[in-house]
Parts: C-alpha cells; sequence; structure tokens
C-alpha cells in the first residue's frame, strides 16, 4: 500500500537518433512515493525539488495516474509526492522520470496488470500534459533502463538495446533553460537525402556498435547532421564542450535530447574522468552555472 521509486534521467536521440532512441542515467533522477487511499482519485502531497503545478490534471506525473486508475476502474486513490532530483527544461528527460514514474508506480499499486509498452504508453500521455507533444525517448528509456530503440511510433514498438559494459556518460547541465517546445521549433521539416542517408547509417552503425561491443564504431557514429546544427545555437559554448570532450578521449559528444545539457559518452573511467575535467575547464569561466556529471548507464 506504500512505494517509494527512483525514476532516472535520461538522454534522448543520443547523437543520430532524433525522437529514437533513448539511454536511462544510473545516477540522476526524480524520487516519488505512493499511498494508496480508500478514497478514489488521486492528489499530490509534496513536490520539492522544482516548481510544478500540484493541479491534478497539468502536473505530468498525476496525470498519468488518474488515467491509469480511470482506465482500470481501481476502487481506490493514490496520494504522491515528488522530489525533483533535477530540473525541468534541462534535457534530460525531466518530465519523463516524472511520467514514467508515475505509470510504474501507479501499476505496482494496480497488481502489475500492465506491460512495460502500456506503461510506456500512458508516460507518453504525461509528456503530452507536460510539454505538448506524445515523444517516447525519454519515457521509454525510463521504464526498459538501458538502451532503448523506438522502431515505431505507430504501432508502439520498443527494442532494448545492449549497453557495453564500459561505456560512461558524462554530462554538463548549463543552468539556461531551453523549452522542448521552443527546441523544436527550430527544426527544418524537410531535410536533403544525402544527409538522410549519413544520419540512418549512423543510426545502424551506432546500434551496431553496441551490440558488438565496438567502441570505435559508436564513435564513428555518435554523429548528428540533422539536429544538431539548429539546435547547439540554443546552448552557450556547445562547440568549446563538444571540443574539449572530443580532444580529451570522448568517443563522442552531443545534445541530450532537446538541451541544453549537452552528453559525452566514453569509454571507462578513466577516459571519462579525463573528460570530465576537460568540460570542466571548458566551462569554469564563461559565467554560467552549470553541474557537471559522470554516470553509468543503467
Ligand atoms: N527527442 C525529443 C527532442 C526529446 O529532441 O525534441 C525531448 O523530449
Amino acid at each position: 500500500n506504500y512505494l517509494k521509486l527512483f525514476s532516472p534521467a535520461t538522454v534522448a536521440n543520443v547523437s543520430c537518433g532524433f525522437d529514437s532512441l533513448g539511454f536511462a542515467v544510473d545516477t540522476v533522477g526524480d524520487e516519488m512515493t505512493f499511498i494508496k487511499t480508500a478514497e478514489k482519485g488521486v492528489k499530490i502531497t509534496a513536490i520539492t525539488g522544482a516548481n510544478l503545478s500540484y493541479n491534478v490534471d497539468e502536473n505530468a506525473a498525476s496525470a498519468v495516474v488518474k488515467k491509469m486508475l480511470n482506465e482500470a476502474n481501481a476502487d481506490f486513490g493514490v496520494a504522491l509526492t515528488i522530489s525533483k532530483g533535477y530540473s525541468p527544461g534541462s534535457g534530460l528527460g525531466s518530465s519523463a522520470a516524472s511520467a514514467a514514474g508515475a505509470a510504474f508506480g501507479a501499476n505496482q499499486l494496480l497488481g502489475n496488470i500492465y506491460s512495460n509498452l502500456e506503461l510506456v504508453k500512458f508516460a507518453m500521455f504525461g509528456e503530452e500534459v507536460a510539454c505538448g507533444s506524445q515523444i517516447a525517448d525519454n519515457v521509454a528509456a525510463a521504464i526498459y533502463g538501458g538502451f532503448v530503440l523506438i522502431r515505431s511510433y505507430e504501432p508502439l514498438e520498443i527494442i532494448k538495446l545492449p549497453v557495453p559494459k564500459e561505456l560512461k556518460l558524462v554530462a554538463i547541465h548549463p543552468q539556461v533553460e531551453v523549452k522542448t517546445k521552443d527546441a523544436r521549433a527550430v527544426l527544418p521539416s524537410k531535410i536533403d537525402l544525402k544527409d538522410a542517408i549519413t544520419q540512418w547509417a549512423n543510426v545502424g552503425g551506432l546500434i551496431s556498435g553496441l551490440y558488438r561491443e565496438d567502441y570505435q564504431l559508436i564513435s564513428n557514429s555518435l554523429v548528428d547532421i540533422i539536429v544538431e546544427p539548429y539546435r547547439k545555437k540554443l546552448i552557450p559554448h556547445f562547440d568549446e564542450v563538444k571540443n574539449a570532450a572530443i580532444k580529451s578521449g570522448a568517443l563522442g559528444a552531443g545534445i541530450s535530447g532537446s538541451g541544453p545539457t549537452i552528453f559525452a559518452l566514453c569509454k571507462g573511467d578513466e577516459d571519462a574522468n579525463k573528460v570530465h575535467s576537460a568540460i570542466n575547464e571548458s566551462y569554469k569561466n564563461t559565467g554560467i552555472a552549470y553541474t557537471l556529471f559522470t554516470s553509468k548507464i543503467n
């Protein structure tokens, strides 16, 4: 009747896989608690760490729980607390962590009646409440863990991918807010066939690299020529961070989700430490506050 869970931050797109690739972070995320109540309906009793709505229909987490209880015809209600471990508008899937955690938690109280795929669909509804579109890459990574591919949106098909043992994440979150909506508005609606060929070949290369634990192939494939050129203008000092990461040994670096967080993937702890220091050096005199962390992918 009581449940406490951790819902992870996630990195969507992973350079070449716009809206179709994502992975879960091990150390950063939200904590949520769920209490089954005799009184029907959903209420949020506390939100800490971010200034989010307590209105049940406007908050991504409570909106998801409400929808699930209604659809399952539950004869109980849920009281919910949300403790945000990082801020919304970071590019680390903040609304997705709330929505995915809500779907997972509600399912536990309902006796585990929904599959992971169904939980992703509920969580996508939460994404729509929070940012206006039903994108699956962050929520799927939060629910399945590790790396995921959204192979198809209609019908929704999610493929869980392997995580090479030595793969590490270094991410810097400059404290500027980029709204997903704005970051989508700067994208072109049409792309060149030549660019599309490059991009889908890199997606294939990256996925093949994950299966083969081929770090060189992963490195060669962490390239985004379609979205990054438009979005990087919204992120202060993006090129400096990316160059510093790659020069100090990262396999690749790019924008996490819709930004402003910049992620780098590294092979092993030693390289991750070097990349962590190099990114820190590149940002410390910019005058912009930031948080920087290293994590496993899980
Ligand atoms: N794939 C999405 C984007 C992630 O890049 O806009 C943010 O929800």
